[in-house]
C-alpha cells in the first residue's frame, strides 16, 4: 500500500490548549481548538503511522485508532510527553502550552473581597525544547503562532529549541490559525522554507505530514 508510507513509524503529537488551576474553580487558558492537532494526527493514522495523541482539554473526538492521552496542565503534558516519546520516530508539538502557571494554586475558591489581587506566575517547562535535549531524540517539530515577524522568530526558535523543522502561521490575518477551520502554514528548516497554502485543516495537515516525512527521510538517509 503506498499510501500507507508511515507503515513503521511512530509519531507522538501534542494538541489543544493547556489549563492552568488558579483555585478549585478556575483556571488559565488559551483559545486553541485543538483542530490543527488532531487533523495531523488523523493525517499520520492514515498514512499507516502508530500515534500518540497527547491532548489538553477540546471538544472534539480523537481519530479513530490513536492512543489518546488526556491531560489538562502543561506539567502533565511534560512527563506524559516524555514518558511516551522515548520510542517515537516523531514528535509534533501542535499544542498551545501556557508558558506561566500559578505559582500557589489556592486549596479554596478565592474570595472577592479586594478591589486588587495579584497572582504569582512561574514558568513552565517547554516540552518541545526537552524532548529536542534527549540524547536519542525523535524527529522533532514544533509550531510557532506569530503575530509579526514570523519568518524571524520561527527561525529564532527552531534553532533555539534545537528542532529540525518549524511550521508557522501568521494567527493577525483572519480566517486561519487560533479557532478556525482553515490554516496557512510556512515550514521551514534549517536550510530552506516551504509554503503550504490556506486551506481545510485537514487538507493542510495531510501536505505537512508528508513533507515532515520527505525531511525524516532525507535526515536518516532512507
Ligand atoms: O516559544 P513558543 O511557545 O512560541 O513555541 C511554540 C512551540 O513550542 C510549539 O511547538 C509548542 O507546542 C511548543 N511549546 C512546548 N512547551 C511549552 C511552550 C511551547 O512544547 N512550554
Amino acid at each position: 500500500f503506498a499510501e500507507k508510507y508511515l507503515h513503521n513509524q511512530h509519531w507522538v503529537i501534542t494538541a489543544g490548549p493547556t489549563r492552568e488551576a488558579i483555585d478549585p474553580v478556575r483556571y488559565i487558558s488559551n483559545h486553541s481548538s485543538g483542530k490543527m492537532g488532531y487533523a495531523i494526527a488523523h493525517a499520520a493514522l492514515r498514512a499507516g503511522a502508530q500515534v500518540t495523541l497527547v491532548s489538553g482539554p477540546v471538544n472534539i473526538a480523537a481519530p479513530v485508532g490513536c492512543r489518546l492521552i488526556q491531560v489538562t496542565s502543561a506539567e502533565q503534558m511534560h512527563q506524559q510527553v516524555l514518558a511516551n516519546v522515548k520510542q517515537a520516530t516523531t514528535f509534533v508539538a501542535c499544542a498551545a502550552v501556557a508558558d506561566y502557571r500559578v505559582a500557589n494554586i489556592a486549596d479554596e475558591k478565592i474570595k472577592k473581597d479586594n478591589e486588587q489581587m495579584q497572582i504569582s506566575l512561574i514558568k513552565n517547562p517547554d516540552i518541545v525544547a526537552d524532548v529536542a535535549k534527549l540524547a536519542n531524540k525523535p524527529f522533532t517539530v514544533g509550531f510557532a503562532a506569530e503575530t509579526q515577524n514570523v519568518e524571524h522568530y520561527a527561525r529564532g526558535k527552531l534553532m533555539r529549541k534545537n528542532l529540525d523543522l518549524i511550521a508557522a502561521n501568521d494567527v493577525a490575518i483572519a480566517g486561519q490559525g487560533f479557532n478556525s477551520d482553515d490554516n496557512a502554514l510556512t515550514l521551514y528548516s534549517t536550510i530552506d522554507k516551504i509554503d503550504i497554502p490556506l486551506a481545510n485543516k485537514q487538507i493542510v495537515a495531510k501536505q505537512l505530514v508528508s513533507l515532515i516525512n520527505q525531511y525524516y527521510l532525507a535526515k536518516n538517509n532512507k
